[in-house]
């Protein structure tokens, strides 16, 4: 696959500059755009962790300068953003994660893309991924994910737990008062399936079992058919607390599922 980032000038970490005055006043404008039609959708569909940290957020102006949501973020739960070029390989991703680190893509998709995009580009990751970074439980979780896709590379096991960001992280539905809401980046940035994934009669959603999500395959060019949905984040965190060795032990010489 070929990447549409400028690689060329990413440090060993893959981190560039976000170089925040280079962006165009038709790039803050399709970015203020995406950011409207996402904030009407939100506030129904997404969960409250997510919507009481976009409110203390200034992210609606244009493309947000990272050293700037970095700071409060750093005050808050000690996370920072980095600038990358897009798409980074497993080591990196996850080293940075490990040390509260978010990798960021500094471009912004084209007009053309307003509905849909193949990479993720600094709207899906900045609006979808980093208001979470300021929920502490999140937060931590997150951090957790990190070291443990160090481990995961060692014992070969970097596609069954990518399977488990994909269900949560990415995908990932919650039980809330208000009803079922979104947690997951890839649903919260989606114009589509933001509200697809709580009002479709269509998709299955599974209370959340980590075997039968690290056992799941996906579909990145689709809506999910399967949404695994969890009660909070502290159960979340409770249930990817385990050694996972032995699980994968267990779950390698077994037959993946179905999306
Ligand atoms: N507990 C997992 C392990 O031992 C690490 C992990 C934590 C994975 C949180 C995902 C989320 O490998
Ligand atoms: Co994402």
């Amino acid at each position: 696959m070929s990447l549409r980032g400028d690689y060329n000038l990413a440090a060993s970490d893959f981190s560039v500059e976000q170089d925040w005055s280079a962006y165009g006043e038709e790039e803050h404008a399709l970015y203020r755009r995406l950011f409207e039609r996402q904030s009407k959708l939100v506030a129904r569909y997404a969960c409250p962790e997510w919507i009481d940290a976009v409110a203390g957020l200034d992210a609606g102006g244009g493309i947000p300068r990272f050293d700037a949501v970095s700071r409060q973020l750093r005050a808050k739960t000690g996370w920072e953003i980095v600038a990358v070029p897009g798409l980074i390989p497993d080591e990196a991703f996850f080293t940075h994660l490990a040390n509260r680190r978010f990798p960021v893509t500094v471009w912004l998709r084209t007009p053309e893309e307003f509905d849909y995009i193949v990479e993720p580009d600094v709207f899906h990751d900045f609006f979808g991924h980093v208001p979470l970074l300021f929920d502490p439980v999140y937060a931590d979780h997150l951090h957790e994910y990190g070291k443990g896709g160090l481990k995961a590379m060692r014992l070969d096991a970097v596609k069954m737990l990518a399977r488990l960001y994909w269900y949560t992280i990415e995908f990932g539905l919650m039980r809330t008062p208000q009803g079922l809401r979104a947690y997951g980046a890839g649903l919260v940035s989606s114009g589509g399936e933001l509200a697809h994934c709580i009002e479709s009669p269509e998709p299955k959603r599974l209370p959340f079992d980590l075997e039968r999500a690290l056992r799941t395959d996906y579909r990145i060019d689709r809506y999910q058919t399967t949404y695994f949905v969890i009660e909070s984040f502290a159960q979340l965190m409770r249930a990817t607390e385990p050694d996972f060795t032995p699980i994968y032990a267990k779950l390698r010489p077994l037959p993946a599922l179905e999306p």
